[in-house]
């Protein structure tokens, strides 16, 4: 088993990575932390999957354990969701050394984390992700929300785990276009800090597809390792961490003009990061080459590039929207070289105009 440690001073946490590490989650927690309760909130489908190696290795350790279950689907990530949540742990007497357990992708991680922040004023909680894309990236960092009608991720807290915990056996069960999202991130760490790992994603793109343990464990490990770097020097996202949106303002763009019906996450993801890429052409910050190595990285990972029939004006209007963006100026991340990005404030509409027009 891998430790990575996220140095956040007294907010600081290890990120353990391995196989068949499910079963010992109980040992692995009594050896950190004294909970006086433990309270697992996921989905019905992955608790048929690996509740039972959760809650017996639970109960064995931890004499209080619970289990709630929400809906499957992006809806659950809502505050009437979490105030049913609330009233159910009152109900269950937890208490603020109570412990949380998210158990679950990003929506159950989100969502955890936000009642987590919230609950008596704030319960520690741990990220037990079960898809590439939450391995990668969302139970990483702190970022926790919900959901309002009017806009994704609108109310939320800062607020970081004291554990994550990435059993990589959990990825043999996930769909495999779920897989394939979760690699657009992993593309995405290599594109804005690790040329390494981007050769190591072009050369290995079938062993990776076939879920070869050392290929997942080598890129499950080196994403979380910077996103730990990049959050360490940047938590609250003033700066630096918003690297970590590289492709996200035209992916999210893509995903909100569709409703978020049509893409995953990642497959938006991937999408921005070709226009994005293309935008980096556009403004004379890298050369051809780079686009094209990232066009195809995608590609064979099975992801799309080309966006859909939208109105440019429609794009741009959305992206204005994103909360990076401020005092109504466009904020970018885009790529320098593989390995390495600029944030570039106050980008014209121009060059994105031009982007978005041409014929995919
Ligand atoms: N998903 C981007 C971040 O955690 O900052």
């Amino acid at each position: 088993m891998k430790r990575l440690n996220i140095d956040l001073e007294e907010r600081s946490y290890d990120i353990l990575i391995g196989r068949n590490i499910l079963s010992k989650i109980g040992e692995l927690i009594s050896k950190r932390f004294k909970p006086s309760k433990t309270t697992i909130i996921t989905h019905p489908s992955i608790r048929n999957l690996f509740g039972d190696k959760i809650e017996s290795g639970l109960t064995n350790i931890i004499n209080s354990s619970e289990v709630i279950e929400v809906p499957e689907g992006e809806s659950s990530k809502s505050l009437q969701q979490a105030e049913l949540i609330y009233d159910r742990m009152l109900e269950m007497k937890c208490d603020r050394k109570s412990f949380l357990i998210a158990l679950g992708g990003g929506v159950i991680g989100d969502l955890t984390g936000f009642i987590a922040a919230t609950y008596q004023r704030g319960i520690p909680f741990i990220q037990i992700p079960t898809t590439l894309l939450s391995q990668v990236d969302s139970s990483v960092g702190g970022k926790t929300a919900v959901n309002l009608p009017r806009g994704k991720n609108m109310i939320g807290a800062f607020y970081q785990p004291k554990l994550v915990v990435i059993d990589l056996d959990t990825l043999q069960t996930l769909p495999e276009k779920e897989f394939r999202a979760g690699l657009a991130e992993v593309v995405k760490y290599g594109v804005i800090a690790d040329a390494e790992l981007f050769t190591f994603l072009e050369n290995k793109a079938e062993d990776i597809l076939s879920l070869k343990s050392a290929c997942l464990e080598y890129i499950i490990e080196t994403s979380c390792a910077i996103k730990a770097r990049v959050v360490e020097k940047d938590e609250h996202e003033n700066r630096h961490r918003m690297i970590l949106n590289f492709g996200h303002t035209f992916g999210h763009s893509i995903e909100t003009l569709t409703n978020y019906t049509e893409y995953l996450h990642g497959e938006a993801l991937s999408i921005g990061m070709v226009q994005a890429a293309s935008l980096s052409v556009e403004t004379g910050l890298c050369n051809k080459d780079v686009l094209i190595r990232i066009t195809n990285l995608l590609k064979k990972f099975g992801l799309p590039i080309h966006p859909p029939d939208l109105k440019t004006e429609d794009i741009i209007r959305s992206m204005y929207h994103d909360k990076k963006t401020t005092h109504n100026k466009l904020r970018l991340i885009l790529v320098k070289a593989i390995g390495s990005v600029e944030i570039v404030d106050n980008v014209s509409e121009i060059p994105i105009k031009a982007v978005l027009n041409k014929k995919q």
